[in-house]
This record gives C-alpha cells, sequence and structure tokens, in this order.
C-alpha cells in the first residue's frame, strides 16, 4: 500500500532535518549541515512489511512555493493522503507562512479533500520552557481558524529535534496510516495480559517509532515511550559506529524488569514487568511463542 506524504512549509522550517533523524539515521546535530531542498525531493520509506511511505520533500523557497500552487498544482496535490505542514515558530514572517499554508489547504481541498493534515509547530526548544503550552496553544488556535474556514480538519503538535516531541508527534502520524491498526491494538492487549506485564509497546525497526502500546498499570511520564524511542534510536547509531548491531537489551532493578527484543521482521517489542514472582525466562518464552501471531 503506496500513501503519498507531502512535507510542506518555509525554507528552513526544518523539513529535511526530520525527515532524515527519522528515515535516514542522522543525528540532531548533523542537520545543521544541511542545504536547501531545490523543488521536490522524493523518497520511499518501506514501513511494517506493506506500508510504503512516499515522502514528498517540497523545498520551501518562494519561487518553488509559487510553483507548486500554480503550474504544479494538481501534480503535487493530487492523491494525497498526508500532508505534514512545518512551521518555524522563530520565523519572522508569520503573516507569509499563514498566507502559503492557507494556499496549500485551499489546494488540498481542492485535489485531496479526504488527506490528513497535521501541523507541526517546529523549533519549540528556541522558546523558553515556562512560554512554550501558551506559545503552542496561540498558534494552534490560529492554524485551526485558517482550516475551519476551509472546513478542514487539522491536528497540531508542537516539536523539536532536540528531544523526544519529534518522535511523538511522528508515531501518531505513521499511527493513522497504519490499515489494521484496531487487531494490533487487540493482539497486543492480549500479549501485555498474558505476560501479567505493566505495558507493552511495539517500535518500528528501522526508525523505532512507537506504533501501537499496551498499558495496565497507569505511569507518570506520558511521554516515556517517546524518550525510549530517541534514547535506543541514538544508542543503536553508536553501536553501528562500532560496527555493531544492536539486538536486545534487558534492565533490570528492584522495581521492574524491561526486555527489548527483535519481535517480527519489522517491529522490537518491549516489555515492562514489575511483578517480581515472574521469572524473566516467563516474559522471553511469552514474546518468543507470541512472534509467529504478530508475523
Ligand atoms: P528547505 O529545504 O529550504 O525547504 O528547508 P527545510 O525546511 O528542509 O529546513 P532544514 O531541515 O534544512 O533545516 C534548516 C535548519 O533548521 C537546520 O540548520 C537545522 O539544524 C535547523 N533545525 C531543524 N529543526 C530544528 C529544531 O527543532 N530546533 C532548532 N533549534 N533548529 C532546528
Amino acid at each position: 500500500m503506496l500513501q503519498k506524504v507531502l512535507l510542506m512549509g518555509k525554507s528552513g522550517a526544518g523539513k529535511t532535518s526530520m525527515r532524515s533523524i527519522i528515515f535516514a539515521n542522522y543525528l540532531a546535530r548533523d542537520t545543521m549541515r544541511l542545504g536547501a531542498t531545490i523543488d521536490v525531493e522524493h523518497s520511499h520509506v518501506r514501513f511494517l512489511g506493506n506500508l510504503v511511505l512516499n515522502l514528498w520533500d517540497c523545498g520551501g523557497q518562494e519561487a518553488f512555493m509559487e510553483n507548486y500552487f500554480e503550474s504544479q498544482r494538481d501534480h503535487i496535490f493530487r492523491n494525497v493522503q498526508v500532508l505534514i505542514y512545518v512551521f518555524d515558530i522563530e520565523s519572522r514572517e508569520l503573516t507569509k507562512d499563514i498566507e502559503y499554508y492557507g494556499s496549500c489547504l485551499a489546494a488540498m481541498r481542492q485535489n485531496s479533500k479526504s488527506a490528513k493534515i497535521f501541523c507541526l509547530v517546529h523549533k519549540m526548544d528556541l522558546v523558553p520552557d515556562e512560554q512554550r503550552e501558551q506559545v503552542f496553544r496561540q498558534r494552534e488556535r490560529e492554524l485551526q481558524a485558517v482550516a475551519s474556514r476551509l472546513e478542514l480538519e487539522i491536528s497540531c503538535f508542537k516539536t523539536s529535534i532536540w528531544d523526544e516531541t519529534l518522535y511523538r508527534a511522528w508515531s501518531q502520524m505513521v499511527h493513522a496510516l497504519i490499515p489494521n491498526r484496531d487487531s494490533l491494538q487487540t493482539h497486543l492487549d492480549k500479549l501485555c495480559a498474558v505476560c501479567q506485564a505493566d505495558e507493552v509497546v511495539l517500535f518500528e525497526r528501522a526508525t523505532f517509532l512507537v506504533i501501537c502500546d499496551a498499558v495496565r498499570a497507569a505511569h507518570e511520564d506520558v511521554h516515556r515511550h517517546e524518550k525510549i524511542s530517541n534514547i535506543i534510536k541514538q544508542f543503536k547509531l553508536s553501536c553501528s559506529k562500532t560496527q555493531a548491531q544492536f539486538a536486545t537489551m534487558q534492565v533490570r532493578n528492584a522495581r521492574y524488569s524491561a526486555f527489548i527484543e527483535g519481535f517480527t521482521s519489522t517491529t522490537y517489542a518491549m516489555v515492562i514487568v514489575s511483578d517480581a514472582s515472574i521469572q524473566p525466562a516467563t516474559t522471553l518464552i511469552n514474546i518468543e511463542a507470541s512472534r509467529a501471531h504478530f508475523e
């Protein structure tokens, strides 16, 4: 199943940076060397076996943007499943940004009305911590207002390449594209119950994005899965620098045992168990025995 995903936003907003970190194993600091994207860069990313993301990274310099809305309008905006519009929170040209965003939504409404639309309010690391929520909500209201005038629905996320918010946003966006996500959820809930685990999380193998989670014990940190995505992805990259391959990880302490194991050909599973009476070997056998059901 091929899904056309448009990445749009003004030049320097951070589109190529996020694409490179999520799909091409860049570290955040490597993105400072990226040049401007000329016209549209296409890439295909295989995701969970049969889902292929056809990413269109649309260079944001003005001359290109004007072209997308005029001579290339049909070519760009037709048959789109997902639009990801990236805003640079530090941009000094808000009026222009909003104008392009409005033109983009109008073109989407005309050519791909049922597409999912996500807005990323990006580079939030540049906003002081205590102001982030308020700045984000304000921008979200402005973006929602433009969308509702066109009778379109959007979802907004605040993101930065310097923390787990990037993983959170991309996990949720990709989640919306997974064809059999309800049955996946049912199976994962069952596995979590059988293992008597606190939680079980599935990560996509190459990107380490969270695909699905089953949680039986509440936890105060709601962003913990994305934090783990970010940490393990960085760890995997460090392993590959020494020609080693990340295969499996276990963390045990007095409060819990955590297992991160290669699961299916396209996923890793993480199982967290806090019941000390459950032997680690039992958990590993359960993971092993359920593998085939998820392939
Ligand atoms: P075009 O290709 O011209 O459309 O630009 P782009 O949207 O692809 O921007 P790009 O990814 O090339 O990023 C421009 C600069 O922004 C780079 O120097 C990145 O390091 C920086 N950048 C990207 N994301 C972030 C972020 O979350 N925070 C901060 N502080 N800088 C970022």
